[in-house]
Order: structure tokens, then C-alpha cells, then sequence
């Protein structure tokens, strides 16, 4: 019996840094996905196949590869088996929409897709807490210490509303017409240095820098209300707030600006920074009729624009045979 799950990437909508520091923060699924296929093998071996990485690993209980970028795979679905006394062999097949180190929850997604598709297989029941948990526990493998957003809202799907220290809600709301134009600044950034980065700056400047935390909890929050009223020009113009106050942490730079200020000129409801910053990913919200426009203002500075829509449904697994 062969079985295939799969589960959402992720982009963050607003609060990114302040939610490290339990200020909310809003992320959502989108359309693109990780999709992983397994099969059961007559050892009890960990075979992983990665198309996009075009990578094989063979993971031996007691002698694994911890340098390899499947090894937190194999550390989920592991996880998952020893809860339920299974030692079983097992091939993955891992193919992913999702481009990898962009900030989009590539990583988590493969994990929870990874994780959903041995649970089925294998006919462990898990919950979808249970599989997100395990989805974490890869994470800290790749990121240290992460918050928890990405494994989250690609396990859920929707929109998430974050904070830390309080788990997240899932927003309602109908989101057909709003379209997310995901721009590529060519920059490689690094998550965790732009972490200790802000941190930083926080510490030099706690009073300055603590209202601006404040001010960034509080726009999550009407950021919320106004994607539960479907408002999407007060959320645009949120995250425009928002990224003024990315831009004074210290995550901003010339060319992401470049790409936010072109995306706004073109017609987007609102452009901003999503994720760590430095680099990566600029996200500009529009309605259908201004997609072409943005993507056109876009393309003499960035190589890579990706037009996405949110995606309601988080991880989902079927037979294949
Ligand atoms: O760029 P990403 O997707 O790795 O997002 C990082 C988001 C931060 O808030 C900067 C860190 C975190 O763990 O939430």
C-alpha cells in the first residue's frame, strides 16, 4: 500500500519578530505544497528521496546522518513510530511546490506532510495537534527555536492568529479575492542572525523599542478584525504600518524597499517584508484586477515573483493503492 499526504507553506501577514518577544502575529497557508508519498519497506530503515534536493538518505536506527537536511524528516516520522511501538521500514518520497529557504514553511510542511502520510499508512491514529507537535520537533532541528507559526498553519491551513505563549485561533473569514504577490529580493538572509540581530537593537534601546513591540501587538490584533470583516484595504494598509515598524527594527534594506515601494505604486492594497527580512521575501496583497500590474512593476528587480492565493485546507493524506 502506497499513501500521499501533503500540507501548505506559510507566509506571515504581519508581526513577524515582535511574536518572537509574545506580541501576536498573523500567518496564513498557501496554495503551494509539500507533498510526500510512503511505502513500507520489509527492514526498519528510514529510506528519504527528495526530488527538489535531489537527494536519497538511508537512515539506520543508531548511525544516522545528523548533518543531512533530511535528518529532521527522519527525526519526526521516528518520533511518530516509537509513540506507537512501530519499527518499520519505511520509503518517503518527497516532492514540494514550495521553494525552499524563502520563509515560505517549506521545511515544516514536508515535516507534517511526512509525519501525516506514516500515521495513515501505518494506521496510527494521531490528531492534527499531534502531528503539528511532531512537525515542531523537526523544526528545532533546522531552526533551533523556532516560534511554532510555520508547523502550525501548514498542519491547519486558514489563517492563524500567533502568539507564543498562548497557542494560536484559526480566523474565519472568505478570502477569494485576495491575491498574494510573493517577490524574491535575491538577498540570502539568515533567520536566526536576523533574530539575534533585533534582539540586539531591543536590549540598546528598551524604551524606544518596547513601544514599538507594543504598537505591533496591537496592529496584529486589528489586523485580525479586519481579515474576520473581509476588509482587505485596512489590512494592505496595516501591513504597510507594519513594515515601518520592521523598517525600524532593522530588517529592511534598499532593494526589499525597492520591491515594496513598486508593488504599492503598481495598485497593492499593501507590500511589506514577510519573515526574517535582511533579504528573502517581500508579500503584497491585491485583488485579482491589479495582479498583472504588480507582477509587471516587480519583474525588473526581482527574478523570482510568485503569485499565490490563501489556502483554506492544512494537511491532508489519501490511499494511493
Ligand atoms: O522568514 P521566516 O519564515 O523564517 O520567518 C521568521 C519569523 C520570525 O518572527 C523572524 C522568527 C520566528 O521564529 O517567528
Amino acid at each position: 500500500m502506497k499513501v500521499k499526504a501533503s500540507a501548505p507553506g506559510k507566509t506571515i501577514l504581519v508581526g513577524e519578530h515582535f511574536v518572537v518577544e509574545n506580541e501576536p502575529a498573523i500567518a496564513t497557508a498557501i496554495n503551494l505544497r509539500a507533498y510526500v508519498v510512503a511505502e513500507e519497506r520489509n527492514d526498519n530503515v528510514v529510506e528519504i528521496i527528495s526530488d527538489n534536493l535531489n537527494l536519497r538518505e538511508v537512515f539506520m536506527e543508531g548511525s544516522e546522518n545528523r548533518n543531512s537536511p533530511l535528518y529532521p524528516i527522519h527525526h519526526a516520522v521516528r518520533y511518530i513510530m516509537e509513540r506507537a511501538g512501530l519499527s518499520k521500514g519505511i520509503v518517503l518520497r518527497i516532492s514540494s511546490e514550495i521553494p525552499v529557504a524563502a520563509g515560505m514553511g517549506s521545511s515544516a510542511a514536508t515535516a507534517v506532510a511526512a509525519v501525516a502520510a506514516v500515521s495513515r499508512l501505518f494506521g496510527v491514529k494521531v490528531t492534527k495537534d499531534d502531528i503539528s507537535r511532531a512537525a515542531y520537533i523537526a523544526e528545532t532541528i533546522v531552526h533551533g527555536k523556532p516560534s511554532g507559526i510555520d508547523n502550525t498553519v501548514s498542519t491547519y491551513g486558514g489563517v492563524i492568529a500567533f502568539r507564543k505563549n498562548e497557542g494560536f485561533i484559526r480566523l474565519k473569514g472568505n478570502f477569494t479575492t485576495a491575491f498574494l504577490i510573493l517577490a524574491d529580493s535575491g538577498i540570502h538572509r539568515n533567520t536566526g542572525s536576523m533574530v539575534k540581530k533585533v534582539l540586539k537593537l531591543k536590549k540598546k534601546y528598551p524604551n524606544i523599542m518596547e513601544p514599538l513591540y507594543h504598537a505591533a501587538g496591537r496592529l496584529a490584533i486589528e489586523a485580525g478584525k479586519a481579515i474576520e470583516m473581509e476588509d482587505l484595504e485596512k489590512l494592505g494598509e496595516l501591513m504597510n504600518i507594519n513594515h515601518g515598524l520592521l523598517s525600524a527594527i532593522g530588517v529592511s534594506n534598499q532593494k526589499l524597499e525597492e520591491l515594496i515601494y513598486r508593488a504599492r505604486s503598481a495598485g497593492a492594497l499593501g507590500s511589506k517584508i514577510t519573515g526574517a527580512g535582511g533579504g528573502g521575501f517581500i508579500i503584497a496583497l491585491c485583488t485579482g484586477e491589479r495582479v498583472e500590474e504588480v507582477k509587471n512593476a516587480l519583474k525588473d528587480v526581482s527574478k523570482r515573483i510568485i503569485v499565490t492565493r490563501i489556502e483554506n485546507e492544512g494537511v491532508r493524506a489519501e490511499d494511493l493503492d
